[in-house]
């Protein structure tokens, strides 16, 4: 298969695309007692089956509307729920600032589409979340390292297109952007002229302390309007309502929000028009007591995963003590490689992500991700043993 492909004349982007080793070993998850740190989805115990039961009915009992093409920009009252939301987090928008997308992946896609050209200077933090890179390296830009210390943006390039970041527990450290770092962020994005993409995915999922504003709300408040703005920022309802809607969003200002509708309208028309209809009657109805609802169940998985690494790791493991999200961080001893160790790992029954995946230049080995979002808490303590053993063997 791979040698015939290679004959064909597929794009040099296309060719360029290669499953993952990874990705191959993580679909023997599905095993019988496999405990599995690697997935990172929400818990399916959280989808509010009967709120899209009903959803689902009154969408269809619509004379067919809920069926039929729709606008690109996507539906009214989704948007406009969407634009309330966005207000209320303190970035001063309409629903004409709304750009429904097909989760926020398609958004990191459309974005990349919009503003990278081969070459085109790319900075993230290193690690990041692996489906941008996926998504982004498409269009082949070259990517520059951040790092944000005290306020400040440690990096070495001095124009960029695009700035990424995941403000809020990223996936995959858990880790949040001080205010400071996020006014840094700022700061070097107009250094550089570059556009923000602030990615939101976990944004809702706050266990405990203060929100840290959206840098999208600070830019709006030092530029004067979000027509003034460089930030685009994606939000998802797929860690608060349900991934398999496939419904996210990009805010932005009017000039790149209407571009990026035409890019879309290329790509897919819409999104799906039955999905929007139901979150919105879902989101209208339910957001909030179904956040409120994962942020218990999550936060309890984390303190009995953050409970486990205290209770069993080796000196030399250290890891991030997230105060929301879904995902734990660890390093390990420099000599050991999480790549090899998930081979023996699955052998024995659980499964976690190695770090180098997230990382741009395939650095960061001895890093793995760890979600606690799926298991029950015996169950994580039980893989967290294993974890921390296996570490303990490498060492020897
Ligand atoms: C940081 C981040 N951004 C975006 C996504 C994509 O989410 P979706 O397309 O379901 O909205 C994910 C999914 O895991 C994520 O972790």
């Amino acid at each position: 298969m791979t040698e015939k492909l290679e004959e064909l004349n597929i794009s040099r982007r296309a060719s360029r695309m290669r499953a993952s080793e990874i990705r191959e070993l993580l679909k023997l998850l599905d095993r019988p007692g496999m405990i599995s740190f690697a997935g990172g989805i929400p818990d399916p115990a959280l989808f509010n089956q009967a709120a899209y039961r009903e959803a689902y009915a009154e969408a269809l009992s619509d004379d067919g509307r809920s069926l039929q093409y729709s606008t690109t920009e996507g539906h009214p009252q989704l948007r406009r729920w969407i634009a309330d939301y966005m207000r209320e987090r303190g970035v001063a928008c309409d629903e004409s600032h709304i750009l429904i997308t097909h989760g926020s992946q398609q958004a990191l896609d459309l974005i990349g589409k919009l503003l990278i050209d081969p070459g085109s200077e790319v900075i993230t933090l290193a690690p990041t979340y692996l489906g941008a890179l996926q998504s982004f390296s498409a269009y082949e830009p070259e990517y520059y390292p951040v790092r944000f210390q005290n306020g400040v943006a440690e990096t070495n390039v001095t124009s960029a297109r695009v700035l990424y970041l995941v403000p809020d527990f990223a996936n995959p450290t858990g880790v949040t952007l001080s205010l400071e770092d996020r006014k840094a962020a700022l700061e070097l994005a107009r250094r550089t002229d570059s556009v923000i993409v602030e990615d939101a995915a976990y944004t809702e999922l706050r266990f405990e302390g203060e929100r840290v504003p959206l840098i999208a709300a600070l830019d709006i408040a030092e530029a004067g309007s979000i027509d003034e703005s460089r930030t685009l920022f994606c939000g998802t309802f797929s860690k608060t309502l349900a991934p398999g809607l496939r419904v996210g969003w990009i805010c932005g200002p009017t000039a790149l929000i209407q571009k990026l509708t035409l890019i879309k309208q290329a790509s897919d028309l819409h999104t799906s028009t039955i999905n929007q209809d139901v979150t919105y009657r879902v989101a209208s109805k339910h957001f909030n007591e179904t956040v409120e609802k994962a942020l218990v169940v999550y936060k309890s998985r984390r303190e009995a995963m953050l409970r486990a690494l205290d209770a069993y790791a080796p000196e030399g493991m250290s890891w991030s003590t997230p105060s929301g999200g879904l995902f734990v961080w660890v390093t390990l001893p420099a000599q050991l490689d999480a790549a090899r160790m998930l081979e023996i790992a699955v052998e024995r029954n659980f499964a976690f992500v190695p770090g180098g995946a997230f990382y741009p230049d395939g650095s960061g080995n001895n890093h793995l991700r760890l979600s606690y979002s799926l298991l029950p808490d015996d169950l994580i303590d039980q893989g967290i043993k294993g974890l921390c053993d296996l570490v303990r063997e490498q060492l020897a």
